[in-house]
């Protein structure tokens, strides 16, 4: 049985790593977290041809293109039946010059183009679900020019999630066009153990809400999974609430810092035509956008928990230096510490700046003595200080 158990873990294991091999370069797809725009945490089923050329003309206006966002994905709800032939059809009324039309416009802005679908029978909202036409359906992906694949995980619980997205990731690899998968069954089935071979981002939770207790619970789920994330393939602790109302900007700071020092995707999920100033200045945040995407691919970690809900995440980047985001979890002001050992640098002088406040605070010396030397920060209620800390040479 032990040996049954080992043959048919390692049969899925070659064939995950041939699938990956023969991947026509899909494996170099994300070798940053994607970044881009969803329709659904601000639009749900509400979705149409000109809402989304309206967000990818937006996404070039606000400057968020030039920022390295990237992806218009229409989530759940363009679908609305299948053809004689089986082939999935868009909403008439809703997308009425189809989906090959939308793509151009969105490529036409130098963007790119991602649709949602389901490995079951039907989609979490009841449209035609993917199951029995993968080949099919990436088909008329490829056709559109499709560049982006949310797969969902609805009406699928009693099948085998890797086997299944396996299957549907050698689909795309067929369709013969260098698809992003991103796979959706909300860390039920570990993710994080094979999506780095099948897919290019997993999401490890069910879904976010416009809240802070939501966030702090994704945050210490996908704090989690750390070493699961890589260039090419990342874990998803889901799409960005930051503007959409239900937390203050001191939180959506918090938000937008902790995904970015996570390596997680940096999906926009809010109306980029009306966005406040607020807003725009958390989402455009260069300085912590390039955390998020430094090459060297790492996923921060919690490197200290004070137990007083304070805690220090560390991200360790390309040049040498420290992405730190210093974190306070309380409803009250905290001073947040940090010494040099704790974030994997020596003792002695390092230059510290402040990704939010855009400034230098100079070089601040931690002699790795017990008091005095470790660099203290005042954190708001619900905010995080973020800091890039690189040891002097
Ligand atoms: C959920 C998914 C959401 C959204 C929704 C659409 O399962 O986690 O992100 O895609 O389905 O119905």
């Amino acid at each position: 049985m032990r040996a049954r158990m080992w043959s048919l873990r390692h049969v899925l294991t070659l064939s995950l790593a041939a699938g990956r091999l023969s991947g026509q370069g899909t494996e170099r797809l994300a070798l940053r977290p994607p970044m881009g725009f969803n329709t659904w945490n601000k639009f749900q089923c509400n979705v149409s041809d000109q809402l989304v050329r309206g967000m990818a003309d937006a996404m070039v206006a606000s400057g968020m293109k030039e920022a390295g966002y990237q992806y218009v994905v229409i989530d759940d709800c363009w679908q609305v039946a299948r053809d004689a032939n089986g082939r999935i059809v868009a909403d008439p009324e809703r997308f009425p010059l189809g989906m090959k039309a939308l793509a151009d416009y969105v490529h036409d802005r130098g963007l790119k183009f991602g649709l949602y679908t389901d490995i079951g029978p039907k989609t979490c909202a009841g449209r035609p679900g993917s199951s029995g036409h993968f080949d099919l359906d990436a088909k008329s992906y490829a056709a559109w020019g499709v560049d982006y694949i949310k797969v969902d995980w609805c009406h699928a619980d009693s099948l085998i999630a890797p086997a299944q997205y396996a299957r549907f990731r050698q689909a795309l690899q067929r369709s013969g066009r260098p698809i992003v998968l991103s796979i959706c069954e909300w860390g039920l089935n570990q993710p994080w153990d094979w999506g780095p071979k099948v897919g290019h981002l997993w999401r490890v939770t069910d879904d976010i809400e416009d809240n802070w207790r939501s966030l702090v619970w994704i945050v210490n789920s996908a704090a989690a999974h750390h070493g699961a994330a890589g260039p090419g393939h990342w874990n998803d602790p889901d799409m960005l609430e930051v503007g959409n109302g239900g937390m203050t900007a001191e939180e959506y700071k918090t938000h937008f810092s902790l995904w970015a020092i996570m390596a997680a995707p940096l999906i926009a999920g809010n109306d980029l035509r009306t966005m406040s100033p607020s807003t725009s200045e958390i989402l455009l945040n260069r300085e912590v956008i390039a955390v998020d995407q430094d090459p060297l691919g790492v996923q921060g970690r919690i490197v200290i928990d004070r137990g007083n809900g304070s805690q220090v995440w560390m991200k360790p980047l390309q040049d040498g230096g420290r992405a730190v985001a210093l974190v306070n979890f309380r409803s009250d002001t905290a001073g947040v510490s940090v010494r040099w050992k704790e974030i994997g640098l020596p003792a002695g002088p390092a230059s510290v700046r402040d990704l939010w406040a855009h400034k230098d605070l100079g070089s601040h010396e931690d002699r790795g003595t017990d008091f005095g030397t470790r660099l203290e920060m005042k954190v708001p209620p619900h905010g995080v200080v973020m800091l890039r800390v690189r040891a002097a040479p």
